[in-house]
């Protein structure tokens, strides 16, 4: 049996939760944060290494505005109220994409909450922010290129991801089966998990679930 040590998630499937019982989509998106709330420490108590969430993508900027600012000030909000027991139980936040984009005062609390934790060694919760995968790749390789030259490795260690371990395990939740432009180049080899559950009702068990299926899948790394 092998453990994860890095597992990252597509939230999907919010909108439908709300839809599905009459309830504006932001309630969704609320109860969405709750899941992420014990998603985080479930990760934690389960050894995982890091885990990576999928918050914001380059893309979602296309939703209404009062759902843009709404999942904003949600944002800000998770900051505010759990920053205290990241810096208290060891676990360093980390940001990938380019979240200096977002609304000033979510830049600064970001950016205070990356100080505060910059070094806790205990585990990683990233979250996308701002993300799109092929930008990080292009971002990536006109690094590597400024820096010499364009192979797998020098763009490998100029991604957002570079000092995160090797992704292991990629989950999307709500039943959609694609990857949306999140963390392309590191799915290579990562297993893929996909779930019919909303994001909302997405449980610690639902993830033991698939902790357990990869444990079971053996991997090749395209060997024999
Ligand atoms: C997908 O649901 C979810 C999102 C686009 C946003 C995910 C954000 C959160 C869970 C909350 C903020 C995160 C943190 C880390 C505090 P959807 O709206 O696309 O659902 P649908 O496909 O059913 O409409």
């Amino acid at each position: 049996m092998s453990q994860a040590r890095h597992v990252a998630i597509i939230m999907d499937g919010n909108g439908r939760w709300a839809r599905q019982r009459h309830l504006p989509r932001i309630v969704g998106h609320q109860r969405g944060v709750e899941a992420v709330r014990r998603l985080v420490r479930a990760a934690r108590a389960m050894g995982l290494e890091a885990l990576t969430l999928y918050a914001f993508s380059t893309e979602n900027w296309r939703r209404p505005e009062d759902e843009v600012s709404a999942l904003m000030s949600l944002l800000k909000r998770f900051i505010l109220s759990d920053l205290d027991e990241f810096v208290a139980d060891n676990v360093r936040l980390k940001i990938i994409g380019d979240y200096r984009a977002l609304p000033a005062d979510v830049v600064g609390l970001i950016e205070e909450a990356l100080a505060r934790t910059a070094r806790n060694t205990g585990s990683i919760l990233a979250v996308a922010l701002n993300y799109g995968a092929q930008d990080e790749i292009a971002r990536a390789a006109a690094r590597a290129a400024e820096k010499g030259a364009i192979t797998p490795e020098t763009i490998g260690a100029e991604l957002d991801t570079a000092d995160l371990p090797p992704l292991d395990l990629l989950i999307r939740t709500s039943g959609e089966v694609r990857l949306s432009n999140f963390l392309l180049w590191q799915a290579a080899y990562a297993e893929l998990w996909f779930t019919d559950v909303l994001w909302p009702d997405f449980t610690p068990a639902h993830l033991e679930e698939a902790l357990a299926a990869f444990a079971r899948r053996e991997r090749r790394y395209g060997g024999r």
